[in-house]
């Protein structure tokens, strides 16, 4: 199959549960050329019960679960239908939209590891009568893999320099790191928290969703005290494959130290902006020579008080948003999710072994059909 020029839709809700961020893209010679995007707005009681089970705080039964699983999907398809709207782009030019769905549980270690992410893709299908490949973690499980991080193949692909060791930094509710390698190697893994816990934070004492340009952070001190206790925590020493989630970095992670009880909101924000700092400037020293620039990406990238102290950490790498090398730090995921789509299509692999420890390269995904027009039509009785 041939498909220079087809359009494809991604789509993704990440572990902040900010949105759901949609991007039309099309492929010149398998590179992304992307077309249009669009971000779209969680209900905010969607949002809340997501936020809430995502971090431990709340249980659902079967019911609520499956109804659960509807709702996300009505939103994803509310946005791919919206980007397609604005951009005037009829939905038969489209070959699949690649969804991730919202992860609400990822334990990709213990006897039985999965993880799992909702929005019914056959629901997605039916609202935007366009096939759909959702599901995209499993697989890779499946294989002994960590099903996480998918970015790098995309990161690779996008921002690798032939001859230049490059770091891709996703600053996103969780942070994970690209290691572009001169030779062409690519690594890549979750270095811990990173918005998540600001927003959890910056929600119950701020009453806001998010620490905008880390100004709740830049008003306190860090505790170096508490920040020692954080930096303990074993994730951050555990070599790479490795990846985790809210169900692991929440508030109530945080509450587990009881020096937390002793200091003022602004200095414990101050503290995890630079737990974000410190984890993820570690774990990139420690993967990657000091000539290696790293170019951030994510809702983070937008932080001023949190790139001002990568910058000052990292020292004497240059840090830069994607930006700057003219990838819209806001998209990279759903881009990602885009060329997963359409490596399903071709029967291609999707993960990177040496990133996710699975056993092998593995076809990721599974494809749902859109209706065929002739079923569109009400039977006749
Ligand atoms: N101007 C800003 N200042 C501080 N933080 C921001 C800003 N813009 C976005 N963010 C952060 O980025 C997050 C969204 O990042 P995103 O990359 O979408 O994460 P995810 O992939 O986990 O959904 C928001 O929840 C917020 O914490
Ligand atoms: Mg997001």
């Amino acid at each position: 199959m041939t498909d220079d020029g087809a359009l494809y839709l991604g789509l993704i809700s990440g572990t902040s549960a900010d949105g759901i961020d949609a991007a039309l893209v099309s492929f010149e010679h398998g590179a992304p050329q992307v077309r249009a995007t669009h971000a779209h707005p969680w209900p905010p009681t969607l949002q809340q019960r997501m936020l809430a089970l995502m971090q431990d705080e709340a249980t659902l039964d079967l019911d609520a679960f499956g109804r659960l699983d509807v709702q996300i999907a009505h939103s994803f398809a509310d946005a791919a239908l919206q980007l397609l709207e604005r951009s005037g782009t009829s939905a038969a030019s489209v070959r699949a939209i690649g969804s991730h769905g919202q992860t609400v549980r990822h334990r990709p270690a213990g006897d039985y590891p999965f993880t799992l992410q909702l929005g019914d893709a056959s629901v997605i299908a039916e609202r935007c009568r366009i096939d759909v490949v959702a599901d995209f973690r499993r697989a890779d499980i499946a294989a002994g893999g960590q099903g996480a991080p998918l970015l790098p193949a995309l990161h690779a692909m996008l921002l690798a320099r032939e001859g230049r060791s490059r770091v891709v930094l996703n600053l996103g509710g969780i942070a994970n790191i690209t290691v572009l390698n001169a030779d062409g190697s690519v690594l890549g893994f979750d270095t811990g928290p990173a918005n998540g816990l600001l927003d959890a934070w910056c929600l119950r004492h701020r009453g806001e969703s998010f620490d905008r340009d880390g100004a709740f952070a830049s008003s306190g001190s860090v505790d170096n005290c508490l920040l020692n206790a954080l930096l303990a925590e074993p994730y951050f020493a555990l070599p790479p494959p490795k990846s985790t989630g809210r169900e692991h970095f929440h508030l109530g992670w945080l509450a587990a130290h009881p020096r937390i009880a002793t200091l003022n909101p602004a200095d414990v924000q101050a503290t995890l902006l630079e737990l974000t700092v410190r984890s993820v400037s570690e774990a990139i020293a420690r993967q990657t020579p000091p000539t290696a620039d790293v170019l951030v990406c994510g809702g983070g990238a937008h932080n001023r008080r949190l790139m001002q102290r990568l910058t000052e950490q990292l020292e004497p790498r240059v840090v830069s948003s994607t930006a700057a090398h003219g990838i819209d730090p806001d998209f990279l995921e759903a881009i990602a999710f885009a060329w997963l789509a359409r490596q399903r299509l071709l029967g291609l692999p999707g993960n990177l072994p040496a990133v996710t420890g699975a056993r092998s390269p593995r076809v990721l995904g599974a494809w749902y059909q859109a209706p065929a027009p002739s079923s569109l039509r009400p039977e006749q009785a």
